[in-house]
């Protein structure tokens, strides 16, 4: 069975709400998306593990804990994923950074993958797939079918709004997989858009309509 957390933080719930609404503008759009991905990924991130170094204080000398070296990727499905990947290297600076472009079939909504580039080494690291929308789960799944074929390991997934479609369909295929979801939504209509949603996130992010 799949691990799964949906968030109950206010300051989570508040700026999904600023989200939904579709008088938001591309810049706070931008913004909410980026502190929202910021606050998920602090929780998401609490297994790091640390390792002891010896620090000097104005006092003394200490051991104190560090995130020790384990090598952390983050992995944004294009297009919308990007949005989020400013808010988590505001937390690990050093994270090396992965691409998978998916598009949904506007008609069968089946995803296609058009690029994917991961960092090296990608089975010794922790990665984080990133992408604000979980709606029918398919570009989620085929992005991580994408990570594991190439090696990918230990693997956690974000979105910022799920359907259950989409959860149950992510958590069947890749129960080792770690997801976190800010909001739980009500259901997909017939366009495959999640109900009530924040429409395409892809176009809020960049202002494309
Ligand atoms: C959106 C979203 C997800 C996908 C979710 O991307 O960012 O990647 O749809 O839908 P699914 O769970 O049913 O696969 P889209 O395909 O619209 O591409 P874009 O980000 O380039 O706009
Ligand atoms: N992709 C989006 O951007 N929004 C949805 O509601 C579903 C898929």
């Amino acid at each position: 069975m799949a691990n799964i957390t949906i968030f109950d933080h206010p300051l989570i719930k508040h700026k999904i709400t600023l989200l939904r609404d579709k008088s938001t503008g591309t810049k706070d759009f931008r913004t909410l998306i980026e502190e929202i991905a910021m606050l998920m990924g602090y929780e998401a991130l609490r297994d790091l593990p640390l390792e002891e170094i010896e620090v000097e204080t104005p006092i003394c000398t200490t051991k104190a804990p560090v995130v020790s070296g384990k090598k952390l990727a983050v992995v944004p499905i294009l297009r919308a994923g990007l949005g989020m990947v400013s808010g988590i290297l505001a937390l690990v600076p050093s994270a090396k950074v992965g691409h998978i472009g998916m598009y949904r079939d506007e008609v069968t909504h089946i995803p296609h993958e058009y690029y994917c580039k991961l960092p090296d080494n990608i089975g010794d690291r922790t990665i984080i797939v990133l992408d604000p929308m979980l709606a029918t789960g398919g570009s989620a799944v085929d992005a991580i079918n994408l990570i594991k074929e190439r090696g990918g390991k230990h693997i956690k997934f974000m979105s910022i709004i799920a359907a259950p479609e989409g959860l149950k369909a992510l958590s069947e295929a890749h129960p080792d997989v770690e997801i976190y979801c800010g909001n739980l939504d009500e259901k997909l209509n017939d366009d495959c858009y999640i109900v009530p949603g924040l429409g395409d996130a892809g176009d809020r992010i960049f202002g494309t309509k």
